[in-house]
C-alpha cells in the first residue's frame, strides 16, 4: 500500500467514526439547538396520533423554538432543547386531533425528558396498551393522564409501576377494565391517584401505608368490590378520598378517623354497613361527608357528636336505613348547606326552627321517612328553599296553611295540612309571620347577617356533583 493510500484510508476510517458517533447527538442547525433524534422522535410520535399526511418537518421546523406546537413544551437540558410535556388529543379548538385508527409510534418512550404525558379525548377505537414500554420514562415521568379516552380498553399495563418519579396519575372516563396492577403498590411518591369513570374490578389493593404524600385519592364509578382497605388510615396527608359508586362492602375502616386533614369523605352507592364508625366525627377538618346509599341499618344516629364537625357544608345520609330520631346536633352545624336525610326510617318531630336558623342552609332533604308533627318553618325559609326542599312520604307529617304577603311562597309539596283549632291555627301562624319578619336592626337579625355573611365566602366544591353545589343565598 502507497503512503498515500494509506492516509486515504485512515482518513476515511476516521471520517466513518466520526459519523457514528456523531449520529446519535447530531444537533439541529437552525433555530432551538435539539438533538435531530429528539426531534424526529417527536415528529414520529404525533404523526401516530394524527395521521400520515401530518408533516411535522415541514410545518413545525423548529418545534422548541419559532414554530411551537399546540400541546407540546420543551425545556433546555445542557444547550439541548428536550420535549417535556406533551398532550395528545383534544383539548383546545387548535389542538391536534386524534385520528380515528391511530398507532402509539415506538419513538413515543424515546422521549426520555417527558415529564408530563397526557391523552384527552384522543382514543376511539379499541385499543389496549398493556405492551407500551413505560420503563423508559420511568426516571423523569411526573406526571400521566388518560382523559376521555372511550378507546382505551384492557388492563393498566403492569409496567405503569416502574413510573416511580409519578406525582400525579389520572385515568379518568376511559374504557379500562380488570384488576389494577400490584404494580401501583410502587408509586408512593404520588400526590393525585384518580382512576374514576373506569371499568376496573376487584379489589382496591391494601397498600397505601407508604402513600405518605398523597393527597387526592379518587377511585370513583368504577365496579370495585371486597372490604375498603385498612391502610387507607395511613394515607396522612389525605385530602379527598372519593370511593363512590362502586360495590365495595363491610366497614368504614377505623383508621379513617386519622386522617386529620380530610375535607371530603365521599363513599355514597357501595354496600357498605355495619353502622357509623364513631371515627368519622374526628376528622375535624371534613366539609364534605357523603355516605348516601348505603345499608347502614343503624337505629342510633345520636351515637355521633355532629356539634363536633362544625366544618361540615355537606352532609348526605339519605338511603341509609337510618332509624330514630333526627338528631340535635345536627342543628349545630352553622356552615351546613346541604343536608339529606332522606329515605330512611327516621321518626320523631323535625327540629324545624332550628334548622331554620342554619345561615347557609340552601338543601333540606326529608322526604321518604317516617316523621311526625308539624312542620313549623316560615314561609321565608320556603320562599329560599324552592324544590331544594323536600318533605313528601312522611304519612304522619303536617304543614300549617299559611298566609303568605308573598307570591313566591309555595308550600311544601306532598305535606297535608295540620288540622288544628281555629284558636290555635291563629296563634301558630302570628308566629310564624314573626319569625319571617324580625324587625331590622334588632340584635338577633345582625346575628343572623353576620352568619350569613360567612356562606358568602367563595365556595369551591371539588369532587361533588352539581346536585350539591348550592349558590350562596
Ligand atoms: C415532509 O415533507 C418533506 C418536504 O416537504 C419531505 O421531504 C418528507 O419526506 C415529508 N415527510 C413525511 C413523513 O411525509
Ligand atoms: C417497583 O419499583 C422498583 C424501583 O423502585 C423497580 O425495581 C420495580 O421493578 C418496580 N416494580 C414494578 C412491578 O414495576
Ligand atoms: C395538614 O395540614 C396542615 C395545614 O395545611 C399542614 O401543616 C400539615 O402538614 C398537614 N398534615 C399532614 C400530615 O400532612
Ligand atoms: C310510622 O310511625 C308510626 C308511629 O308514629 C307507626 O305506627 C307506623 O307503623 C310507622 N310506619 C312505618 C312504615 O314504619
Amino acid at each position: 500500500m502507497s503512503w498515500l493510500h494509506s492516509v486515504l484510508f485512515l482518513f476515511l476510517v476516521f471520517r466513518w467514526c466520526i459519523a457514528v458517533e456523531s449520529s446519535s447527538t447530531e444537533v439541529t442547525d437552525d433555530g432551538a439547538p435539539m438533538e435531530i433524534s429528539e426531534r424526529e422522535a417527536l415528529y414520529s410520535t404525533i404523526q401516530g396520533f394524527v395521521g400520515d399526511s401530518w408533516n411535522g418537518s415541514d410545518l413545525y421546523p423548529d418545534p422548541c423554538g419559532w414554530t411551537p406546537i399546540q400541546g407540546v413544551s420543551c425545556d433546555i437540558y445542557d444547550d439541548l432543547w428536550y420535549v417535556t410535556e406533551l398532550t395528545l388529543g383534544l383539548v383546545h379548538e387548535n389542538s391536534l386531533s386524534c385520528a380515528a385508527s391511530l398507532v402509539i409510534k415506538p419513538q413515543l418512550f424515546k422521549l426520555n425528558h417527558l415529564k408530563s404525558l397526557s391523552f384527552v379525548n384522543c382514543f376511539k377505537s379499541s385499543l389496549t396498551i398493556s405492551k407500551e414500554d413505560w420503563i423508559s420514562l420511568g426516571s423523569n415521568l411526573e406526571s400521566l393522564e388518560f382523559r376521555s379516552n372511550p378507546g382505551l380498553i384492557g388492563e393498566l399495563p403492569e409496567t405503569i409501576g416502574s413510573l416511580t418519579s409519578l406525582k400525579s396519575l389520572v385515568v379518568l372516563e376511559n374504557g379500562f377494565d380488570g384488576k389494577l396492577p400490584t404494580s401501583l403498590c410502587n408509586l408512593s411518591s404520588l400526590k393525585r391517584l384518580v382512576l374514576a369513570g373506569n371499568l376496573f374490578t376487584g379489589k382496591i389493593p391494601d397498600c397505601f401505608n407508604g402513600f405518605k404524600d398523597l393527597l387526592i385519592l379518587d377511585l370513583s364509578r368504577n365496579s370495585f368490590s371486597g372490604t375498603l382497605p385498612s391502610s387507607i388510615g395511613e394515607m396522612v396527608s389525605l385530602l379527598k378520598l372519593d370511593l363512590s359508586n362502586n360495590q365495595l362492602e363491610g366497614k368504614l375502616p377505623q383508621g379513617v378517623g386519622c386522617l386529620k386533614n380530610l375535607t371530603l369523605l365521599d363513599v355514597r352507592n357501595n354496600r357498605i354497613s355495619g353502622g357509623f364508625s364513631q371515627n368519622v366525627e374526628k376528622i375535624r377538618s371534613l366539609t364534605d361527608l357523603v355516605l348516601s346509599g348505603n345499608p347502614m341499618d343503624i337505629d342510633d344516629m345520636m351515637g355521633i357528636k355532629w356539634e363536633n364537625m362544625g366544618n361540615l357544608v355537606v352532609l348526605d345520609l339519605s338511603k341509609m336505613g337510618l332509624r330514630g330520631d333526627i338528631p340535635y346536633g345536627l342543628t349545630k352545624l352553622k356552615r351546613l348547606r346541604f343536608l339529606g336525610l332522606n329515605d330512611n326510617e327516621l321518626t320523631g318531630t323535625v327540629p324545624s326552627k332550628e334548622l331554620e336558623t342554619l345561615p347557609c342552609l340552601g338543601a333540606l332533604y326529608i322526604h321518604g321517612n317516617n316523621l311526625t308533627g308539624e312542620l313549623r318553618f316560615s314561609t321565608k325559609f320556603y320562599e329560599k328553599m324552592g324544590t331544594r326542599f323536600k318533605a313528601s312520604k312522611n304519612p304522619n307529617l303536617c304543614q300549617y296553611d299559611m298566609v303568605s304577603g308573598s307570591s313566591n311562597y309555595v308550600p311544601p309539596l306532598g305535606v297535608k295540612p295540620c288540622k288544628m283549632k281555629k284558636a290555635e291555627g291563629d296563634l301558630v301562624t302570628a308566629n310564624l309571620w314573626d319569625l319571617a319578619r324580625v324587625p331590622v336592626g334588632s340584635s338577633g337579625r345582625s346575628e343572623a347577617d353576620a352568619a350569613a355573611r360567612q356562606c358568602l365566602s367563595p365556595f369551591i366544591l371539588v369532587g361533588l356533583p352539581a346536585y350539591y353545589v348550592i349558590a350562596s343565598s
